[in-house]
């Protein structure tokens, strides 16, 4: 079967007044239906602009999108206007990292867990609100009954948050995009959210691309990870070889202060290492390695050949000159 969604060569620029942002620079992957891909890499590699991408989401101009986007066999990217918003929020949806921003202060949560189902499946008012009673209930909320009638600020974060996966869930999208949806939620909240989304994905079925900062959260349920940084796709493992056995540095120094599989993921043990240094610009060319400037292992070879992505081992790849075929680094 091909692939739920399949990404090719994404390139997401943005033109500013002092030269173009390549946040996004030649990107590939794919989403199996019903499996869950984790994003990881460090504050502005590129994360959100991917998903906003998929989603075309992007201001444009001074955006701009390149390459494929195939969801079930169908560019997204030559998609009309109207065919891209009968996919937004029914086939694919999104949940994002502030549900208070999100979610519209003057409408009951109700009619915001209906309003999709309106517009995308027709429904009554009446049937709406008892689908989104079922959504509530889904999600886990008490008294949903009476929730439905409530306004987003009388529900705590955590419920707030359960809304919008209400919302995200109501139409049974295909593919779910998670944007860091546990860090403004504070920690015993994060872990319950978790713990709801690893539930869904069994009953909902739903693939879920989730991009998060914490190698915690990506442990415990994705089933394949890539690595991204400075707007390139370094790396791509399932998960228990990446933990293993990271190939690419940039990964091995995320993993750097990491927790054990399976040992207590939630608090900052499970948040991504320090790495001394800074991200590159995203608006000069780099003509090697991306990670070059900061990379322990750096030669001439990698300040002026960019490696290409190689398969290390079956279903394992990096872009490094020197990750060998043992995950040790040769340089
Ligand atoms: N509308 C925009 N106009 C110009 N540049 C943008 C715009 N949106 C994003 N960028 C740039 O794109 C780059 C990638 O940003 P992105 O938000 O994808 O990072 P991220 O990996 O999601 O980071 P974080 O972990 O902090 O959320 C950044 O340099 C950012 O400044
Ligand atoms: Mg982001």
């Amino acid at each position: 079967m091909p692939p739920l969604l399949e990404v090719e060569n994404l390139q997401t620029h943005f033109r500013t007044p002092d030269g173009v942002n390549r946040a996004v620079d030649g990107v590939s992957f794919h989403v199996n239906a019903g499996e869950t891909l984790a994003v990881v890499g460090e504050s502005g590699c590129g994360k959100s602009v991917t998903a906003m991408s998929i989603l075309r989401l992007i201001p444009e101009p001074p955006g701009k999108i390149a390459g494929s986007i195939r969801f079930q066999g169908r560019d997204l990217l030559t998609l009309s206007d109207r065919e891209m918003r009968d996919i937004r929020g029914n086939e694919i949806s999104m949940i994002f990292q502030e549900p208070m921003t999100s979610l519209n202060p003057v409408l009951t949560v109700g009619r915001q867990i209906g309003e999709t189902l309106r517009l995308h499946q027709g429904l009554s008012a009446k049937q709406a609100e008892a689908k989104a009673v079922e959504m509530l209930t889904l999600v886990g909320i008490p008294e949903p009954a009476r929730r439905v009638r409530e306004y987003p600020h009388q529900l705590s974060g955590g419920m707030r948050q359960r809304v919008m996966i209400a919302i995200a869930l109501a139409c049974n999208p295909k593919l779910l995009i998670a944007d860091e949806p546990t860090t403004a939620l504070d920690v015993t909240i994060q872990a319950q959210i978790l713990e709801l989304m690893r539930d869904l994905k069994r009953t909902v079925g739903a693939a879920i691309v989730l991009i998060t900062h914490d190698l915690g959260v990506v442990a415990e349920v994705a089933e394949r990870v890539i690595v991204m940084y400075a707007g390139k796709k370094v790396e791509e493992a399932a998960v228990s070889p990446l933990f293993r056995n990271p190939k690419h540095p940039y990964t091995q120094g995320l993993l750097g202060s990491m927790p054990k599989l399976g040992s207590s993921l939630h608090g900052d043990e499970g948040r991504l290492a320090e790495i001394p240094g800074l991200v590159p610009s995203l608006k000069q060319k780099i003509p090697g390695c991306v990670f070059a400037s900061r990379c322990p292992h750096t030669t001439d070879l990698c300040r002026q050949v960019a490696p290409a992505l190689e398969e290390k081992e079956p279903g394992h790849v990096a872009a490094c000159h020197y990750a060998v075929k043992e995950g040790a680094i040769a340089a």
